[in-house]
């Protein structure tokens, strides 16, 4: 069953029009809603007291109408009577100042009296609607993030330091406290990294990332034992922020969940089809099972200055993607537009005067659309091709961006990007994850590498397997320190190199591969192939002649590493290249529409035009149009079009 929806807030309106809303709802065939995950001030309005009467009306209503729930457990919005009775709820900023109340999020994970109340909020919700027929699911919190710098996280972070090194000797060790005087003598010392300590000992920040990750981890299973306990016929996920957003480990949270689900808003970032698809694939990749689009782009959006509005047919375009990357719920991002608070300019479905117009038509349609093809897309494929997303790079990364040309996120989208460009199918993985049957897997910048996942790299390898390392690889331990070998560190001998010197691009920098002429820049290498051979060497600048891209057999496979941040073409080619060595293939030869291949044996072919543009897709051989229920051979799609083929 494909779930289909909004994310609602009855407690918004007039109770008198919540009917016209659920048939309105039931009219764009809509089976599901989200409820209830920022209503806290009216669910216990005092302290003890609650009042579910409300919450169970809309859902007996909803119900009646054939439409599912998904409750939302309250906690991102502490209402005001906990937060005056317990100001150290609020949590600190960098600078050690509390929050002040009127936003959300505005708690400190750490403060165990914010744990007891989110323990006897959630036990009430969940005791009160576990056996609800309607009530299908659980979303916990909404987009965990706040990192907190007061004083109650200073001392979680010290006893989790302690459990972490047990001896301070140990810490001082790690962290290498010699440098600056910071030896430690005693837990009570060691500060966070606040931004007042100006730049901080890179290990002790990259700790806090963790500790704050962590504990959002911990706060997080407080909520799935309280709801495995009393709800367990009902499942339970987290609306998880895009790709961008890299402050909490989300491979961690995830594994918690019953699936992963996000909140995917085209029109915030810049809306590329190559960006939308690494959403989608990101959050794949964090969970087994399929993932849901809790929130969906329904309109302009933005707080205080309002995005663009979505043209005629985007809506349907990005649903439609959605679902050919394996989405089994999808939920629009609002139902109806606010008039009240700080969202007033987040649009949703319906505007501000409630009345259904072009945007609802075209979900309405969606609807339709997706009943039909509902039976043909149980399930997705795993690509052959994967990218590993290692958040602990992350967070060293944005500790020490080392170069202002480079970032993480930057070289990740232009590695996604280029598979794209051929529709060569990836999946983005965690670094823990199987690599078993992959073809090729592509390890971007992976700074913290310690010798057991450098052995399950060459075992990979060995056995066959196609690996691609770039620049900027293997320089660190997992306590933050550089390595004190030649880089790439624990990859040099699978590799077959060793890294000469390296610089931070002002400039770009030319490159001869396959004979032509490519730029890079930002980060470039000079590589002394050891067992590996030249592939690509610098045409320009003091290391001209030397070699920059290099590739080593080892076993039955090979490893292709890449001395410097080249420019999309050219990892197109690149990585285009060593798919086809391995077989791999886009779907259907279309060059500028987003080809996927999916459905539990891979035999529905989804087609989308990103583009204003109508374009043609020439198909190979005779297919079923399943949107349309026709025979086809070849098709147009118009601009922002969509097909969905059967073999
Ligand atoms: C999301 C959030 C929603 C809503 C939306 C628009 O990040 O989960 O609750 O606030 O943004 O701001
Ligand atoms: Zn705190």
């Amino acid at each position: 069953m494909f779930y289909f929806g909004a994310d609602y807030y009855p407690e918004q309106w007039p109770e008198s029009r919540w009917e016209l809303d659920t048939r309105l709802m039931q009219a764009a065939h809509f089976n599901v809603v989200r409820l209830g995950e920022f209503a806290w001030s009216l669910l216990e309005p005092r302290e003890g007291s609650f009042d579910f009467a409300w919450l169970d009306r809309a859902i007996a209503l909803l119900h009646r109408h054939g439409i599912s729930v998904v409750l939302g457990t309250p906690t991102a919005t502490p209402p005001a009577w906990l937060i005056t009775r317990y100001p150290e709820i609020l949590p600190a900023r960098e600078d050690g100042r509390r929050w002040t109340f009127g936003h959300r999020r505005h708690y400190c994970v750490s403060n165990s009296t914010y744990h007891q109340y989110t323990q006897r909020i959630v036990e009430a919700l969940a005791r009160h609607y576990c056996n609800h027929q309607a009530v299908i699911g659980w979303q916990i919190d909404n987009e965990f993030g706040t990192y907190c710098y007061c004083p109650t996280c200073q001392r979680a972070f010290q006893a989790w330091l302690n459990k972490r090194y047990s001896s301070l000797e140990a810490l001082n060790q790690a962290w290498g406290t010699r440098f600056w005087s910071q030896v430690y003598t005693a837990w009570e010392q060691i500060p966070l990294p606040w931004s007042t300590s100006l730049v901080p000992n890179p290990s002790l920040a990259l700790d806090y990332c963790r500790f704050m990750s962590e504990a959002f981890v911990k706060y997080q299973a407080l909520q799935v034992g309280i709801l495995r306990d009393l709800a367990p016929d009902q499942w339970i996920t987290h609306n998880f922020m895009s790709f961008g957003y890299d402050r909490l480990n989300y491979h961690h949270l995830a594994r918690d969940l019953d699936f992963a689900s996000w909140d995917n808003y085209p029109l915030l970032g810049d809306a590329d089809p190559s960006g939308l698809a690494l959403g989608h694939s990101f959050i794949r990749g964090l969970h087994p099972r399929p993932f849901w689009v809790m929130e969906a782009q329904a309109g302009p959006c933005g707080w205080e200055t309002l995005s663009r509005n979505p043209l005629p047919g985007q809506l349907r375009l990005w649903s439609h993607q959605a679902l050919a990357h394996g989405a089994a719920g999808l939920l629009y991002f609002r139902w109806r537009t606010a008039l009240a608070g700080t969202e007033q300019l987040w649009h949703g479905l319906l505007d501000h005067h409630g009345q259904p117009g072009r945007r609802y038509q075209e979900v309405a349609q969606t609807g339709s659309e997706f009943a039909r093809l509902a039976a043909h897309l149980k399930g997705t494929l795993r690509a052959p091709i994967a990218l590993i997303l290692n958040y602990e790079d992350r967070f060293a990364f944005r500790i020490q961006p080392q170069t202002t040309g480079l970032s993480y996120d930057g070289v990740f989208r232009r590695l996604f990007a280029a598979l794209h460009r051929h529709n060569l199918p990836c999946d983005v993985l965690g670094p823990d994850d199987s690599l078993a049957g992959l073809a090729l897997v592509i390890l971007p910048m992976a700074q913290i590498l310690e010798p057991a996942q450098a052995a399950r790299l060459e075992a990979y390898v060995r056995e066959g397997g196609s690996l691609v390392v770039t620049f900027r690889s293997g320089i660190r331990t997992s306590d933050g320190q550089m390595v004190d070998q030649p880089l790439p560190g624990v990859l040099a001998g699978l590799c077959g190199l060793e890294v000469e010197e390296y610089e931070a691009l002002p400039a770009a920098r030319s490159i001869e591969w396959d004979g032509q002429c490519w730029q890079a820049e930002g980060w470039a290498e000079l590589l002394r192939p050891e067992a590996a051979e030249t592939v690509a060497r610098y045409s320009g600048g003091p290391w001209a002649g030397q070699p920059a891209i290099t590739r080593c057999q080892l076993g039955r496979g090979r490893v292709t590493y890449v001395g410097a941040f080249l420019e999309a073409g050219a990892w197109a080619s690149l990585l285009n290249q060593e798919a086809a060595h391995r077989g791999v293939q886009a779907p259907l030869p279309a060059p500028g529409l987003e080809v996927r291949r999916t459905g539990d044996s891979g035999s529905v072919l989804y087609l989308l035009n990103h583009t204003a543009q109508p374009r043609p897709a020439p198909l190979p051989g005779s297919y079923q149009d399943l949107l349309h229920d026709t025979k086809v051979q070849g098709i147009e799609l118009p601009p922002w079009g969509v097909a969905v083929l059967g073999e």
